[in-house]
């Protein structure tokens, strides 16, 4: 079952947060055109000194989504969701979440650790939370944790993908999880998306698309290297964060370094508590998911969404009759 926050989309999408790309225009695009927008706490950085900028992006989604709700009210806006990334070396986790709190975020998305003081905190301001996971074992510890529902992050997915096949990842959890349930990795078509309810998930997570849109905090280059590129140009390295990511093979090689001989990267070298300098170093290399054959141009956000929903309403015509 559904909770009502997820179950009334245009479409049934999550856009996925992502590292630097995701920021306050995206995410109002997204929620303006009905799927559920997000971004990560740590995007929201501010200088030294000055006031949490996390705040600030809180304030000004509230203030847009509600502006935007009050002049359609026949076409409200979805829901947004913020990421925090609960790995030991997050120093700005305890702050974020009390930001988060006061704002009454209605979706925490968690990565990379379950901690059930997130999730009390989530449910304590009315809201939910969805853990991502890449198999099994640790989706039965974020439901122990408290988590409210599940991303299933499977092979092909942008970013910190898993190792698994969607059929197989889903298949296991759907066996004895029936909460909401994500599907995480190359979902670009409304096609996909219909494929990932038929195998079991509730929701598409879509990230990789939406860095080739108008609004998204992405260098041109970047944008225009998503369109130009296919699944055969995704590497999968752990080098450039400690995990095991995906990566634009030719971002690698104008970076100097070579993608098919790529050191692999110890674990513990895992920092999310600001390393400027490894972060510079890393700039140019720009993560993706094996879906982006199907992203033919950098539009704005809410065209990428008008085609995944009509491209969805007749694959459901074509399939489902
Ligand atoms: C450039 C990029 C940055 C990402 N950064 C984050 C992040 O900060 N936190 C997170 O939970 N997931 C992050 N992800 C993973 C996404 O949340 C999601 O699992 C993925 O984008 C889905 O696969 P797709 O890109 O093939 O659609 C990132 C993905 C990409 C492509």
């Amino acid at each position: 079952m559904l909770p009502p926050i997820l179950s009334a989309l245009r479409i049934p999408v999550v856009a996925s947060p992502m590292f630097i790309v995701s920021g306050p225009e995206l995410v109002i695009a997204q929620c303006k055109a009905g799927i559920v927008g997000s971004f990560p706490a740590l995007n929201a950085r501010e200088k030294d000194g000055e006031p949490p900028l996390l705040d600030a992006w809180l304030t000004r989604i509230a203030e847009e989504l509600d502006r935007h709700n009050q002049a359609n009210p026949d076409r409200p806006a979805a829901p947004f969701a913020v990421n925090q990334i609960v790995h030991r070396s997050n120093a700005r986790l305890e702050r974020d979440i009390e930001i988060c709190h006061r704002h009454r975020v209605p979706i925490w998305i968690t990565s990379l650790g379950a901690r059930a003081e997130v999730n009390h905190a989530a449910h304590d301001c009315g809201g939910i939370a969805l853990h991502d996971v890449i198999n099994d074992v640790f989706a039965r510890k974020a439901i122990d944790k408290g988590a409210d529902g599940l991303i299933a992050v499977a092979a092909g997915a942008g970013g910190h993908a898993g190792p698994l096949s969607p059929f197989a990842l889903v298949q296991e959890i759907r066996d004895w999880f029936d909460g909401p349930l994500l599907l995480s990795g190359a979902i670009a078509t409304g096609r996909a998306v219909l494929a990932a309810q038929a195998m079991g998930a509730d929701l598409a997570y879509v990230g990789s698309p939406f860095i080739a849109t108008a609004e998204a905090n992405a260098p041109e280059d970047y944008k225009r290297m998503i369109v130009d590129s296919g699944a055969m140009d995704i590497v999968t390295s752990s080098l450039f964060t400690g995990v095991s990511g995906n990566y634009l093979a030719p971002s690698i090689r104008a970076a100097g370094m070579d993608p098919d001989k790529l050191d692999s990267a110890d674990p513990s070298s895992m920092n999310f508590g600001g390393n400027a300098a490894k972060a510079k170093a890393w700039s140019q290399i720009w993560g993706s998911g094996q879906g982006i054959g199907a992203v033919r141009d950098i539009v704005p956000a809410a065209t990428r969404i008008d085609r995944l929903a009509a491209e969805y309403a007749a694959a459901r015509a074509a399939i489902c009759g």
